[in-house]
C-alpha cells in the first residue's frame, strides 16, 4: 500500500508501486485533469505539482511520492470557481485545442508560487518543456503575465 496525498486528501493505493502516478490519478482517483500525451516524459500534458515542483506524471512511479504533497488541476479551482492562473488562461483564451493546457496551468501556477513577477524570458525558460502543437504560445505568456498581475496585487 502506497498514501498518496492529492489536492490535500490522503488515498492508500494499493496498485503496484512502479505504476506512474499519472495513471493512478486518472484511472483509481478520477482526476482527469493532468492528461496522457506522450506518456514519455517528453510532452507535459500530464503535468502535475509535487511539493512545489512541476513533474511529468507519466513518469514518476508512486513509489517515491509517499509523504510528498501533490496538486492537481483540480486543486487549483472549479469550473465555477477558478484559480487565479486557471482564471488567466480563460480571460486570454489562451487554449486553442487546449489538450496541453492543464498541463501549462501547472507549469505556471508553479512558476508564480516561485517567482512571483518574473520577466518574459523567465517565463519563456521556465515553459520550455510543456508543449503546445496549436501554437497558442503567445497567448500562454499573455495569461502568465495577467495571473503574475493578480498575484503581485
Ligand atoms: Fe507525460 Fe507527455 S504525457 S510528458
Amino acid at each position: 500500500m502506497i498514501t498518496l496525498t492529492v489536492n490535500g486528501v490522503t488515498h492508500r493505493i494499493g496498485t503496484d508501486p512502479t505504476t506512474p502516478l499519472l495513471y493512478v490519478l486518472r484511472n483509481e482517483l478520477r482526476l482527469n485533469g493532468a492528461k496522457f500525451g506522450c506518456g514519455l516524459g517528453q510532452c507535459g500534458a500530464c503535468t502535475v505539482i509535487v511539493d512545489d515542483d512541476p513533474v511529468f506524471s507519466c513518469v514518476v512511479p508512486i513509489s517515491v511520492l509517499e509523504g510528498r504533497s501533490i496538486t492537481t488541476l483540480e486543486g487549483l479551482g472549479t469550473a465555477d470557481q477558478p484559480g487565479i492562473v486557471q482564471k488567466a488562461f480563460i480571460e486570454e483564451q489562451a487554449a486553442q485545442c487546449g489538450y496541453c493546457i492543464p498541463g501549462m496551468i501547472m507549469r505556471s501556477e508553479a512558476l508564480l508560487r516561485r517567482n512571483r513577477s518574473p520577466t518574459d524570458q523567465e517565463i519563456r525558460d521556465w515553459m520550455q518543456p510543456n508543449l503546445c502543437r496549436c501554437g497558442t504560445h503567445m497567448r500562454i505568456i499573455k495569461a502568465i503575465r495577467r495571473a503574475a498581475g493578480e498575484v503581485a496585487a
